[in-house]
């Protein structure tokens, strides 16, 4: 059985963490005792809650309707674009803040398919996020195109192999996550769109799981469309909106679906026939969420300062001390690491599976620690560089020993 590193070798990694005052940042309350779901939710940054509270009073208490004259109109562009510079490795205009990433995936299928307008077919894989797979066939029920479906590897996800044997000249667009929401392999996205590319198709990505916790250069590695969310490790909140990313020499090409006012040329000038936005910001369809905005603008203010290569490194940090910890303590007795052990290709959590995960994590949380169970039996440990700490991650792995080998 390998060593199990110490609580005392934790507490040392947390001396010498270079993000650990950041910690201080967030709304951290003793309870829960270790909270490994900050990959579905992350935490409360003070600085947002403060600066919600300046909205609400400032802006719109104090300026009413004159609020989107001011700013809140250009929100969703302004943020996107400190956002695309920060996380997502893109130049300004080409992001945009939105709806939700189910919506703006919607949008950018739509897109992607109208722009080869000769080919037949949509590939994903099979375990890819139900959302995705769902809007993926809806989309080629809508445009009458055929889904087809790749079957990544369980635990080390879609190799450039498997995907090779699905793409060609009949490929209109792919559909991949970079980190799998249960495994959390991370896949080569420079990689896999290239070879996305060589077959004429066009690459949408999901960064849901990868946005602000792994470096990402969307212009540089040519991607044409991506999606996520703002709740994970962008810490802005439920229902915070999500973002689109679609490249520049793309826009002046593509329509979407849901061409709403706030997608119009001159949003204001109601006219009569609907004219696309020269940029971006055609991609919108409605009124904006201006609280969901402030929130995200105020996640990636704190992503800027920490630096995305120090929050990789500390994820990295994480995940392994959680991947020796499951080796040591937990997979001799029925678990299983069901994550990459190598952390090159590995997002930022760790999933172990167990035969009684459901039970499992029901006690857990009865014992104040908060990991993710996903059907059937997969727990899944998610490292949130900004909140989480090596003693918080290591106390977490030592409930679950005391119920999985008590
Ligand atoms: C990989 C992935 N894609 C898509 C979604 C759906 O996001 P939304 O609820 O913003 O549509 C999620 C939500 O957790 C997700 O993890």
């Amino acid at each position: 059985m390998p060593e199990a590193p110490t609580r005392e070798a934790a507490g040392r990694l947390d001396a010498d963490d270079p993000l650990a005052e950041l910690r201080d940042r967030f709304v951290i309350g003793a309870d829960p005792v270790a909270y490994l779901d900050g990959n579905s939710l992350g935490r409360p940054p003070r600085a947002t809650i403060e600066r919600l509270h300046e909205v609400l009073e400032g802006e719109w208490a104090g300026r009413l309707i004159q609020g989107w004259t001011d700013s809140w109109t250009e929100l969703p562009t302004v943020v996107g674009d400190r956002l695309g510079a920060t996380v997502l490795g893109s130049a300004a205009g080409q992001t945009v803040l939105a709806d939700s990433t189910s919506v703006n995936l919607f949008k950018a299928l739509h897109a992607a398919a109208s722009l080869r307008p000769d080919r037949t077919e949509l590939v994903i894989d099979d375990a890819n996020f139900p959302t995705d797979r769902f809007l993926v066939e809806a989309v080629a029920a809508q445009r009458g195109l055929t889904v087809r479906w790749l079957t990544p590897e369980p635990v080390g996800g879609v190799t450039a192999e498997t995907l090779a044997t699905m793409v060609g000249g009949s490929t209109a667009a792919v559909v991949l996550c970079q980190v799998d929401y249960r495994s959390g392999a991370l896949a080569d996205l420079a990689g896999l769109t290239r070879l996305i590319h060589d077959s004429g198709a066009l690459a949408v990505w999901d960064l849901c799981h990868s946005a602000g916790v792994v470096p990402i250069q969307l212009d540089a590695d040519e991607v044409d469309f991506a999606v996520g969310c703002t709740y994970k490790y962008l810490n802005a909140g439920p229902g915070a909106p999500a973002f689109l990313y679609v490249a520049s020499r793309h826009l002046p090409y593509v329509r979407q679906p849901i061409e709403g006012w706030f997608g119009a040329e001159d949003v204001f000038a109601m006219a009569k026939v609907y004219e696309p936005a020269t940029g971006i910001r055609r991609m919108l369809s409605g009124t904006p969420n201006v609280l969901g905005l402030v929130a995200v603008d105020e996640g990636v203010r704190l992503i800027d300062e920490a630096g995305l290569e120090r929050i990789r490194a500390k994820s990295v940090a994480l995940t392994d001390l959680v991947t020796d910890l499951v080796d040591a303590w937990l997979s001799p007795h029925g678990a299983a690491l069901a994550s990459p052990r190598s952390a090159a290709v590995r997002g930022s959590h760790v999933t172990v599976r167990h035969p009684d995960a459901r039970r499992i994590t029901d006690r857990l949380i009865d014992d104040g620690v908060v990991p993710d169970f996903r059907n059937p039996d997969l727990i899944r440990l998610g490292l949130s560089p900004l909140t989480t700490s090596f003693v918080e991650a290591w106390d977490g792995l030592r409930a679950l020993r005391g119920i999985i080998a008590p």
